[in-house]
Protein backbone atom coordinates (compact mmCIF):
# COMPACT_ATOMS: atom_id res chain seq x y z
CA UNK A 1 0.00 0.00 0.00
CA UNK A 2 0.90 3.46 -0.64
CA UNK A 3 1.39 6.13 1.85
CA UNK A 4 -1.46 8.78 1.73
CA UNK A 5 -3.63 11.01 3.66
CA UNK A 6 -7.11 10.99 3.67
CA UNK A 7 -9.40 13.90 5.13
CA UNK A 8 -12.93 14.12 3.88
CA UNK A 9 -14.65 16.97 5.66
CA UNK A 10 -18.23 16.96 4.28
CA UNK A 11 -20.86 16.57 6.44
CA UNK A 12 -23.44 13.86 5.06
CA UNK A 13 -27.15 14.27 6.70
CA UNK A 14 -28.96 11.39 5.03
CA UNK A 15 -32.64 10.44 4.94
CA UNK A 16 -36.47 10.84 4.90
CA UNK A 17 -37.09 14.55 4.99
CA UNK A 18 -33.42 16.05 6.08
CA UNK A 19 -33.96 19.54 3.56
CA UNK A 20 -35.61 19.98 6.53
CA UNK A 21 -32.62 20.75 8.58
CA UNK A 22 -30.71 23.23 6.33
CA UNK A 23 -31.61 26.00 8.93
CA UNK A 24 -29.53 24.07 11.22
CA UNK A 25 -26.73 23.84 9.27
CA UNK A 26 -26.55 27.23 7.33
CA UNK A 27 -24.19 29.29 9.11
CA UNK A 28 -26.15 32.67 10.46
CA UNK A 29 -25.18 36.11 8.95
CA UNK A 30 -23.69 34.67 5.57
CA UNK A 31 -24.38 36.26 2.00
CA UNK A 32 -26.32 33.11 0.52
CA UNK A 33 -26.48 32.28 -3.20
CA UNK A 34 -28.40 29.47 -3.96
CA UNK A 35 -27.72 27.82 -7.13
CA UNK A 36 -29.86 25.38 -9.46
CA UNK A 37 -30.28 24.02 -12.64
CA UNK A 38 -32.87 24.31 -14.94
CA UNK A 39 -36.16 23.79 -13.04
CA UNK A 40 -36.68 20.09 -11.86
CA UNK A 41 -36.78 20.86 -8.69
CA UNK A 42 -39.08 22.75 -8.61
CA UNK A 43 -41.41 20.27 -10.44
CA UNK A 44 -40.52 17.60 -7.85
CA UNK A 45 -41.02 19.42 -4.85
CA UNK A 46 -37.52 20.11 -3.95
CA UNK A 47 -37.39 24.06 -4.36
CA UNK A 48 -40.48 23.94 -2.49
CA UNK A 49 -38.52 22.19 0.94
CA UNK A 50 -35.76 24.34 0.55
CA UNK A 51 -37.87 27.68 -0.02
CA UNK A 52 -39.51 26.79 3.43
CA UNK A 53 -36.26 25.41 5.16
CA UNK A 54 -34.60 28.99 4.42
CA UNK A 55 -37.96 30.43 5.80
CA UNK A 56 -37.24 33.99 6.63
CA UNK A 57 -33.77 34.15 5.71
CA UNK A 58 -32.47 36.68 2.46
CA UNK A 59 -30.55 35.12 -0.41
CA UNK A 60 -30.39 35.05 -4.13
CA UNK A 61 -30.77 32.73 -6.46
CA UNK A 62 -29.31 31.63 -9.57
CA UNK A 63 -31.17 29.69 -12.20
CA UNK A 64 -29.52 27.78 -15.24
CA UNK A 65 -26.66 25.71 -14.47
CA UNK A 66 -27.06 23.12 -17.47
CA UNK A 67 -25.88 19.43 -17.55
CA UNK A 68 -22.66 19.34 -17.95
CA UNK A 69 -22.03 22.81 -16.65
CA UNK A 70 -20.63 25.42 -18.94
CA UNK A 71 -18.10 27.76 -17.91
CA UNK A 72 -19.72 30.91 -19.82
CA UNK A 73 -22.72 30.58 -17.50
CA UNK A 74 -21.06 30.23 -14.59
CA UNK A 75 -19.02 33.38 -15.38
CA UNK A 76 -22.35 34.78 -14.73
CA UNK A 77 -22.96 33.29 -11.46
CA UNK A 78 -19.40 34.37 -10.43
CA UNK A 79 -20.25 38.14 -11.39
CA UNK A 80 -23.40 38.07 -9.80
CA UNK A 81 -22.01 36.68 -6.78
CA UNK A 82 -19.22 39.14 -6.59
CA UNK A 83 -21.87 42.07 -7.16
CA UNK A 84 -23.45 41.16 -4.44
CA UNK A 85 -20.79 40.23 -1.72
CA UNK A 86 -21.79 36.26 -1.63
CA UNK A 87 -19.70 34.34 0.71
CA UNK A 88 -21.87 31.37 0.45
CA UNK A 89 -23.36 29.07 -1.71
CA UNK A 90 -25.99 26.26 -1.75
CA UNK A 91 -26.21 24.12 -4.70
CA UNK A 92 -29.48 22.24 -5.47
CA UNK A 93 -29.74 20.27 -7.98
CA UNK A 94 -27.54 17.46 -9.45
CA UNK A 95 -23.97 16.64 -10.26
CA UNK A 96 -23.93 19.52 -12.85
CA UNK A 97 -25.07 22.26 -10.24
CA UNK A 98 -22.79 21.26 -7.57
CA UNK A 99 -19.67 20.82 -9.90
CA UNK A 100 -20.72 24.33 -11.24
CA UNK A 101 -20.61 25.53 -7.73
CA UNK A 102 -17.55 24.86 -7.04
CA UNK A 103 -16.13 26.53 -10.15
CA UNK A 104 -18.15 29.58 -8.33
CA UNK A 105 -16.94 29.15 -5.23
CA UNK A 106 -13.68 29.59 -6.73
CA UNK A 107 -14.36 32.18 -9.30
CA UNK A 108 -15.79 34.57 -6.52
CA UNK A 109 -12.81 34.42 -4.34
CA UNK A 110 -10.02 34.54 -7.09
CA UNK A 111 -9.79 36.97 -9.85
CA UNK A 112 -8.70 34.84 -12.63
CA UNK A 113 -11.05 33.88 -15.29
CA UNK A 114 -13.00 31.06 -14.22
CA UNK A 115 -11.40 28.67 -17.57
CA UNK A 116 -8.03 29.75 -16.26
CA UNK A 117 -9.06 28.10 -12.56
CA UNK A 118 -10.45 24.93 -14.82
CA UNK A 119 -7.28 24.50 -16.83
CA UNK A 120 -4.95 24.86 -13.35
CA UNK A 121 -6.95 21.66 -12.57
CA UNK A 122 -6.72 22.70 -8.50
CA UNK A 123 -8.94 25.50 -7.27
CA UNK A 124 -7.02 28.42 -5.24
CA UNK A 125 -9.57 29.69 -2.50
CA UNK A 126 -12.74 29.16 -2.39
CA UNK A 127 -15.81 30.24 -0.78
CA UNK A 128 -17.40 27.82 1.47
CA UNK A 129 -20.53 25.35 -0.49
CA UNK A 130 -23.23 23.05 0.45
CA UNK A 131 -25.26 21.02 -1.82
CA UNK A 132 -28.60 19.69 -1.41
CA UNK A 133 -28.31 16.57 -4.18
CA UNK A 134 -30.74 15.50 -6.39
CA UNK A 135 -29.34 12.86 -8.45
CA UNK A 136 -27.17 9.97 -7.25
CA UNK A 137 -23.92 9.22 -9.81
CA UNK A 138 -21.13 11.44 -9.93
CA UNK A 139 -19.96 11.61 -5.61
CA UNK A 140 -19.44 15.29 -6.31
CA UNK A 141 -21.47 15.89 -3.17
CA UNK A 142 -18.61 14.49 -0.94
CA UNK A 143 -15.60 15.15 -2.75
CA UNK A 144 -13.63 17.85 -3.97
CA UNK A 145 -13.74 17.50 -7.81
CA UNK A 146 -15.68 19.34 -10.52
CA UNK A 147 -15.82 18.86 -14.10
CA UNK A 148 -16.57 22.07 -16.31
CA UNK A 149 -17.33 22.36 -19.74
CA UNK A 150 -16.36 25.23 -22.03
CA UNK A 151 -18.90 24.91 -25.19
CA UNK A 152 -16.60 27.76 -27.22
CA UNK A 153 -14.58 24.95 -27.88
CA UNK A 154 -15.85 22.03 -27.37
CA UNK A 155 -13.57 20.88 -23.86
CA UNK A 156 -14.68 19.07 -20.86
CA UNK A 157 -11.85 19.20 -17.78
CA UNK A 158 -11.65 17.99 -14.11
CA UNK A 159 -10.22 20.41 -11.50
CA UNK A 160 -9.86 19.45 -7.44
CA UNK A 161 -10.54 21.82 -4.36
CA UNK A 162 -12.69 22.30 -1.63
CA UNK A 163 -15.20 19.61 -0.70
CA UNK A 164 -19.28 20.36 0.13
CA UNK A 165 -19.29 21.40 4.00
CA UNK A 166 -22.59 19.31 4.03
CA UNK A 167 -24.67 17.49 1.39
CA UNK A 168 -27.85 16.77 2.47
CA UNK A 169 -29.07 13.64 0.59
CA UNK A 170 -32.92 12.44 0.97
CA UNK A 171 -33.21 9.58 -1.65
CA UNK A 172 -37.26 10.60 -2.28
CA UNK A 173 -35.54 13.34 -4.33
CA UNK A 174 -34.89 10.02 -6.61
CA UNK A 175 -38.50 9.57 -7.41
CA UNK A 176 -38.84 11.74 -10.14
CA UNK A 177 -35.62 10.57 -11.99
CA UNK A 178 -36.16 8.39 -15.36
CA UNK A 179 -35.07 5.17 -16.07
CA UNK A 180 -32.41 6.66 -18.31
CA UNK A 181 -30.80 9.03 -15.81
CA UNK A 182 -31.12 6.31 -13.24
CA UNK A 183 -29.29 3.94 -15.50
CA UNK A 184 -26.44 7.00 -16.29
CA UNK A 185 -26.31 7.19 -12.63
CA UNK A 186 -25.68 3.22 -11.83
CA UNK A 187 -23.44 3.53 -14.44
CA UNK A 188 -21.34 6.75 -13.43
CA UNK A 189 -21.28 4.98 -9.46
CA UNK A 190 -20.21 1.33 -11.04
CA UNK A 191 -17.28 2.82 -13.18
CA UNK A 192 -16.08 4.82 -10.28
CA UNK A 193 -15.67 1.98 -8.44
CA UNK A 194 -14.39 0.19 -11.31
CA UNK A 195 -11.42 2.96 -12.07
CA UNK A 196 -10.32 2.67 -8.56
CA UNK A 197 -10.46 -1.26 -8.26
CA UNK A 198 -8.95 -1.79 -11.84
CA UNK A 199 -5.43 -2.38 -11.89
CA UNK A 200 -3.41 -4.60 -9.98
CA UNK A 201 -4.39 -6.77 -7.08
CA UNK A 202 -2.67 -7.49 -3.64
CA UNK A 203 -2.61 -3.63 -3.04
CA UNK A 204 -4.86 -3.23 -0.02
CA UNK A 205 -7.22 -6.15 0.64
CA UNK A 206 -9.33 -3.63 3.04
CA UNK A 207 -9.88 -1.30 -0.36
CA UNK A 208 -10.35 -4.47 -2.73
CA UNK A 209 -13.10 -5.97 -0.63
CA UNK A 210 -14.83 -2.29 0.13
CA UNK A 211 -14.63 -1.52 -3.64
CA UNK A 212 -16.24 -5.40 -4.32
CA UNK A 213 -18.76 -4.70 -1.44
CA UNK A 214 -19.92 -1.33 -3.45
CA UNK A 215 -19.82 -3.47 -6.73
CA UNK A 216 -22.25 -6.12 -5.49
CA UNK A 217 -24.34 -4.03 -4.01
CA UNK A 218 -24.96 -2.06 -7.47
CA UNK A 219 -25.37 -5.03 -9.32
CA UNK A 220 -27.22 -6.33 -6.73
CA UNK A 221 -29.97 -3.03 -6.58
CA UNK A 222 -29.74 -2.42 -10.45
CA UNK A 223 -32.16 -4.88 -12.19
CA UNK A 224 -34.63 -4.26 -8.57
CA UNK A 225 -34.74 -0.55 -8.78
CA UNK A 226 -35.72 -1.28 -12.57
CA UNK A 227 -39.36 -2.61 -11.07
CA UNK A 228 -39.26 -0.86 -8.14
CA UNK A 229 -38.18 3.05 -8.56
CA UNK A 230 -40.33 4.14 -6.00
CA UNK A 231 -38.67 1.62 -3.22
CA UNK A 232 -36.84 4.02 -0.68
CA UNK A 233 -34.75 1.63 0.63
CA UNK A 234 -33.20 0.74 -2.57
CA UNK A 235 -33.07 4.13 -3.95
CA UNK A 236 -31.35 5.25 -0.31
CA UNK A 237 -28.67 2.05 -1.29
CA UNK A 238 -28.38 3.36 -4.53
CA UNK A 239 -28.19 7.07 -3.42
CA UNK A 240 -25.40 5.46 -0.25
CA UNK A 241 -23.66 3.56 -3.06
CA UNK A 242 -22.91 6.63 -5.50
CA UNK A 243 -21.62 8.97 -2.60
CA UNK A 244 -18.94 5.98 -0.99
CA UNK A 245 -17.83 5.26 -5.54
CA UNK A 246 -16.21 8.66 -5.32
CA UNK A 247 -16.09 9.83 -1.87
CA UNK A 248 -12.02 9.07 -1.60
CA UNK A 249 -12.98 6.20 0.99
CA UNK A 250 -11.70 3.25 -1.68
CA UNK A 251 -8.66 4.77 -2.66
CA UNK A 252 -6.42 4.72 0.24
CA UNK A 253 -2.83 4.31 -0.88
CA UNK A 254 -3.73 2.27 -4.24
CA UNK A 255 -2.75 3.42 -7.75
CA UNK A 256 -6.25 4.51 -10.50
CA UNK A 257 -6.92 4.38 -13.76
CA UNK A 258 -9.42 7.30 -15.02
CA UNK A 259 -8.97 6.50 -18.68
CA UNK A 260 -12.44 5.78 -19.02
CA UNK A 261 -13.69 9.28 -18.07
CA UNK A 262 -11.00 11.15 -19.55
CA UNK A 263 -12.51 9.36 -23.26
CA UNK A 264 -15.98 9.59 -21.73
CA UNK A 265 -15.39 13.43 -21.37
CA UNK A 266 -14.63 13.70 -24.96
CA UNK A 267 -17.47 12.21 -25.94
CA UNK A 268 -19.95 14.19 -23.76
CA UNK A 269 -18.14 17.16 -25.02
CA UNK A 270 -18.17 16.44 -28.73
CA UNK A 271 -21.52 15.03 -29.00
CA UNK A 272 -23.35 15.49 -25.51
CA UNK A 273 -23.25 11.81 -24.54
CA UNK A 274 -24.73 11.84 -20.96
CA UNK A 275 -21.71 10.99 -18.88
CA UNK A 276 -22.83 8.25 -17.09
CA UNK A 277 -23.74 6.52 -21.05
CA UNK A 278 -20.06 7.66 -22.10
CA UNK A 279 -18.26 5.74 -19.40
CA UNK A 280 -20.69 2.37 -20.44
CA UNK A 281 -19.19 2.92 -23.84
CA UNK A 282 -15.47 2.89 -23.17
CA UNK A 283 -14.58 0.53 -20.21
CA UNK A 284 -15.69 -2.69 -22.17
CA UNK A 285 -13.22 -1.76 -24.97
CA UNK A 286 -10.75 -0.31 -22.33
CA UNK A 287 -10.74 -3.70 -20.85
CA UNK A 288 -10.51 -5.36 -24.02
CA UNK A 289 -7.54 -3.11 -24.90
CA UNK A 290 -5.64 -3.53 -21.52
CA UNK A 291 -6.78 -7.21 -20.46
CA UNK A 292 -3.19 -8.52 -20.19
CA UNK A 293 -1.72 -5.73 -18.17
CA UNK A 294 -5.22 -5.67 -16.15
CA UNK A 295 -5.23 -9.84 -16.52
CA UNK A 296 -4.58 -10.80 -12.15
CA UNK A 297 -7.55 -8.21 -11.02
CA UNK A 298 -10.20 -9.15 -13.96
CA UNK A 299 -9.59 -12.75 -12.58
CA UNK A 300 -10.37 -11.44 -8.91
CA UNK A 301 -13.23 -8.99 -10.13
CA UNK A 302 -14.42 -11.48 -12.36
CA UNK A 303 -15.02 -14.60 -9.48
CA UNK A 304 -15.71 -12.12 -6.66
CA UNK A 305 -18.39 -9.93 -8.70
CA UNK A 306 -19.93 -12.23 -11.06
CA UNK A 307 -18.78 -15.87 -10.05
CA UNK A 308 -16.48 -16.59 -12.91
CA UNK A 309 -14.77 -19.51 -12.03
CA UNK A 310 -14.53 -21.83 -14.49
CA UNK A 311 -11.94 -21.77 -17.59
CA UNK A 312 -8.23 -20.65 -18.72
CA UNK A 313 -7.02 -17.23 -17.16
CA UNK A 314 -8.12 -16.01 -20.96
CA UNK A 315 -11.23 -17.19 -20.93
CA UNK A 316 -12.15 -15.92 -17.26
CA UNK A 317 -10.68 -12.68 -18.32
CA UNK A 318 -12.81 -12.88 -21.18
CA UNK A 319 -15.69 -13.61 -19.46
CA UNK A 320 -15.32 -10.75 -16.80
CA UNK A 321 -14.99 -8.25 -19.69
CA UNK A 322 -18.26 -9.63 -21.34
CA UNK A 323 -20.52 -9.54 -17.95
CA UNK A 324 -19.27 -6.44 -17.51
CA UNK A 325 -20.61 -4.80 -20.88
CA UNK A 326 -24.01 -6.85 -19.90
CA UNK A 327 -24.00 -5.07 -16.76
CA UNK A 328 -23.84 -2.38 -18.09
CA UNK A 329 -26.51 -3.23 -21.36
CA UNK A 330 -28.83 -4.45 -18.46
CA UNK A 331 -29.09 -1.15 -17.32
CA UNK A 332 -30.55 0.05 -21.16
CA UNK A 333 -27.65 1.53 -22.27
CA UNK A 334 -25.88 0.88 -25.14
CA UNK A 335 -21.86 0.10 -25.26
CA UNK A 336 -20.81 0.52 -29.10
CA UNK A 337 -20.23 3.94 -30.44
CA UNK A 338 -21.60 2.99 -34.33
CA UNK A 339 -25.18 2.37 -31.84
CA UNK A 340 -24.97 6.28 -31.55
CA UNK A 341 -24.09 7.36 -34.50
CA UNK A 342 -20.86 7.91 -33.46
CA UNK A 343 -17.61 7.10 -35.62
CA UNK A 344 -14.25 7.34 -37.14
CA UNK A 345 -14.08 11.30 -37.30
CA UNK A 346 -14.14 11.36 -33.43
CA UNK A 347 -12.24 8.72 -32.77
CA UNK A 348 -9.03 10.60 -34.51
CA UNK A 349 -10.46 13.60 -33.17
CA UNK A 350 -9.96 12.04 -29.78
CA UNK A 351 -6.70 10.42 -30.59
CA UNK A 352 -5.15 13.95 -31.69
CA UNK A 353 -6.60 15.95 -29.04
CA UNK A 354 -4.55 13.13 -26.63
CA UNK A 355 -1.35 13.27 -28.30
CA UNK A 356 -1.45 17.30 -28.70
CA UNK A 357 -2.17 17.29 -25.11
CA UNK A 358 0.95 14.57 -24.60
CA UNK A 359 -1.42 12.90 -22.07
CA UNK A 360 -0.38 9.28 -20.78
CA UNK A 361 -3.54 8.34 -18.53
CA UNK A 362 -3.76 4.68 -16.34
CA UNK A 363 -2.16 3.14 -13.62
CA UNK A 364 1.31 2.58 -16.11
CA UNK A 365 1.05 5.74 -17.97
CA UNK A 366 0.90 4.21 -21.08
CA UNK A 367 -2.61 5.28 -22.74
CA UNK A 368 -1.64 8.07 -24.65
CA UNK A 369 -3.60 8.90 -27.81
CA UNK A 370 -2.69 5.86 -29.99
CA UNK A 371 -3.74 3.66 -27.13
CA UNK A 372 -6.95 5.83 -26.62
CA UNK A 373 -7.70 4.91 -30.52
CA UNK A 374 -7.32 1.63 -29.88
CA UNK A 375 -9.55 1.50 -27.16
CA UNK A 376 -12.47 3.62 -29.23
CA UNK A 377 -11.70 1.27 -32.39
CA UNK A 378 -12.92 -1.77 -29.90
CA UNK A 379 -16.02 0.31 -28.85
CA UNK A 380 -16.53 0.98 -32.16
CA UNK A 381 -18.58 -2.10 -33.87
CA UNK A 382 -22.21 -3.15 -32.86
CA UNK A 383 -21.73 -6.64 -34.56
CA UNK A 384 -21.05 -9.53 -32.63
CA UNK A 385 -21.69 -8.24 -29.37
CA UNK A 386 -23.86 -9.02 -26.90
O1 LIG B 1 -31.16 21.05 -14.57
P1 LIG B 1 -32.32 20.40 -13.93
O2 LIG B 1 -33.60 20.96 -14.36
O3 LIG B 1 -32.20 20.32 -12.44
O4 LIG B 1 -32.39 18.89 -14.49
C1 LIG B 1 -31.39 17.92 -14.26
C2 LIG B 1 -30.59 17.65 -15.52
O5 LIG B 1 -31.34 17.92 -16.67
C3 LIG B 1 -32.05 16.61 -14.00
N1 LIG B 1 -32.35 16.34 -12.60
C4 LIG B 1 -31.61 16.61 -11.51
N2 LIG B 1 -32.18 16.10 -10.42
C5 LIG B 1 -33.33 15.52 -10.81
C6 LIG B 1 -33.45 15.66 -12.20
N3 LIG B 1 -34.50 15.20 -12.89
C7 LIG B 1 -35.46 14.58 -12.20
N4 LIG B 1 -35.39 14.36 -10.88
C8 LIG B 1 -34.34 14.82 -10.14
N5 LIG B 1 -34.27 14.56 -8.83
O6 LIG B 1 -31.13 15.64 -14.43
C9 LIG B 1 -30.35 16.16 -15.50
C10 LIG B 1 -28.91 15.77 -15.33
O7 LIG B 1 -28.39 16.35 -14.17
P2 LIG B 1 -26.82 16.39 -13.93
O8 LIG B 1 -26.59 17.19 -12.71
O9 LIG B 1 -26.12 16.78 -15.18
O10 LIG B 1 -26.46 14.84 -13.67
P3 LIG B 1 -25.29 14.21 -12.85
O11 LIG B 1 -25.53 14.29 -11.40
O12 LIG B 1 -25.08 12.88 -13.42
O13 LIG B 1 -24.00 15.15 -13.14
C11 LIG B 1 -23.24 14.99 -14.31
C12 LIG B 1 -22.07 15.94 -14.30
O14 LIG B 1 -21.16 15.63 -13.22
C13 LIG B 1 -19.84 15.40 -13.74
C14 LIG B 1 -20.13 14.90 -15.13
O15 LIG B 1 -19.00 14.98 -15.96
C15 LIG B 1 -21.24 15.80 -15.58
O16 LIG B 1 -20.75 17.05 -15.99
N6 LIG B 1 -19.08 14.53 -12.85
C16 LIG B 1 -18.65 15.04 -11.69
C17 LIG B 1 -17.86 14.33 -10.83
C18 LIG B 1 -17.38 14.88 -9.56
N7 LIG B 1 -17.69 16.12 -9.24
O17 LIG B 1 -16.69 14.21 -8.82
C19 LIG B 1 -17.40 12.98 -11.14
C20 LIG B 1 -18.18 12.33 -12.21
O18 LIG B 1 -17.36 11.36 -12.77
C21 LIG B 1 -18.63 13.24 -13.31
O19 LIG B 1 -17.58 13.45 -14.24
ZN1 LIG C 1 -18.26 9.80 -13.48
Amino acid sequence: MKNFIFQNPTKLVFGKGEIARLPELLPDNVNLMVTLGGGSVTRNGVYDQVKAALGGRRYIEFWGIEPNPRVETLRRAIQLGKENQINYLLAVGGGSVLDGTKLIAAGIAADEDAWDIVLKGVAGDQIPFASVMTVPATGSEMNGAAVITREETKEKYGFGGDYPRFSILDPQVTYSLSEHQIACGLADAYTHVLEQYMTTPGQSRIMDRWAEGVMLSITEIAPKIKDNPLDYDLMADYMLAATLALNDFIRMGITQDWTTHQIGHELTALHGTTHGHSLAIVMPGLLRVLKDQKKAKLLQYGERIFGITAGSDEERADKAIEMTESFYRSLGLTTRLSEEGIGEETIETIASRFNERGVAFGENHNVTGDVAREILESCLLSSGHI
